[in-house]
């Protein structure tokens, strides 16, 4: 289960950029940290500073320069490496293909839940190796329910209409998906796809680390509105859905950066 900071332990936010969000223009960065875990290195430096008044720490999922496919991110480095940090709470930015009719390219959505259908990478650190504790962590809530609420609250005091909230279905990439397996995707229950939102999210909560998703649709699912052509179409909606991303962060690091009762 995901824990928030405990009484008493100023919380350190730190922000999780992907496909739209490789660089957060709010932070005014002090420190570039290189790091190394006992999993490796994570994807980039960590980048301290301060973002609305608040300290705070960013990650960029794909590297510097956007290079890492989103199989080969370290996601047990980026954790670990956030971890040992000092970071308590996370929220993940992740640009998603929409599934479900109300979630247009250009909106934006705070998950509630997640289906994971990625193979392949390391997603445990339970790993049976090293001596380390077998673990079943808890996982019925994915995303930090706290984390959620101040999230919609922050986007209502920023006048950025939630689209929804939503299943994530997270699929392996890097190529998107056949007009079939995203007709399967929406039987099984999702209403959003994306490629980098597991492990990670369960890292998260192997390590007791807060973690929230703000999820920016920037293409509809392949053959969900026909066949159009999905590269334009994130061209088209991306830089308006991390606007709306950004406004968010601004209402929501000064709350998140508040000690917890
Ligand atoms: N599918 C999977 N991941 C994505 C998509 C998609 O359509 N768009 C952005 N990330």
């Amino acid at each position: 289960m995901s824990t928030s900071s405990s009484a008493g332990t100023p919380p350190l936010v730190a922000v999780i950029g992907g496909t739209g969000m490789n660089q957060w223009p709010g932070l005014e960065i002090d420190e570039r940290r290189s790091v190394s875990t006992p999993y490796g290195v994570p994807s980039a430096p960590l980048l301290f500073g301060r973002a609305y008044g608040v300290r705070a720490v960013f990650l960029a999922r794909h590297g510097e320069g956007h290079k890492l496919p989103p199989h080969a991110i370290n996601y047990r480095a980026n954790l670990a490496a956030l971890q040992q940090a000092g970071v308590t709470d996370i929220v993940a930015i992740a640009a998603v293909g929409g599934i479900a009719d109300w979630f247009a390219p250009g909106e934006v959505a705070i998950p509630e839940d997640v289906i994971d259908y990625t193979w392949g990478r390391e997603h445990t650190y339970a790993d049976g190796r090293e001596g380390r504790a077998l673990q079943h962590v808890e996982f019925t809530q994915p995303y930090a329910p706290r984390l959620r609420r101040i999230l919609l609250d922050a986007a209502r005091a920023a006048s950025v209409t939630v689209a929804g909230a939503g299943v994530m279905a997270v699929t392996q990439g890097p190529r998107l998906e056949s007009a079939a397996e995203v007709r399967r995707l929406q039987r099984d229950g999702a209403d959003m796809i994306g490629m980098t939102g597991m492990p990670e999210a369960a890292l998260a909560a192997e390590l007791g680390l807060a973690y929230a998703c703000v999820a920016v649709s920037v293409n509809w699912a392949a053959g969900i509105k026909g066949v159009g052509d999905i590269h334009a179409e994130i061209e088209q909606s991306i830089d308006a859905g991390m606007t709306k991303v950004r406004g968010i962060l601004e209402r929501a690091l000064p709350v998140l950066a508040q000690v917890s009762a």
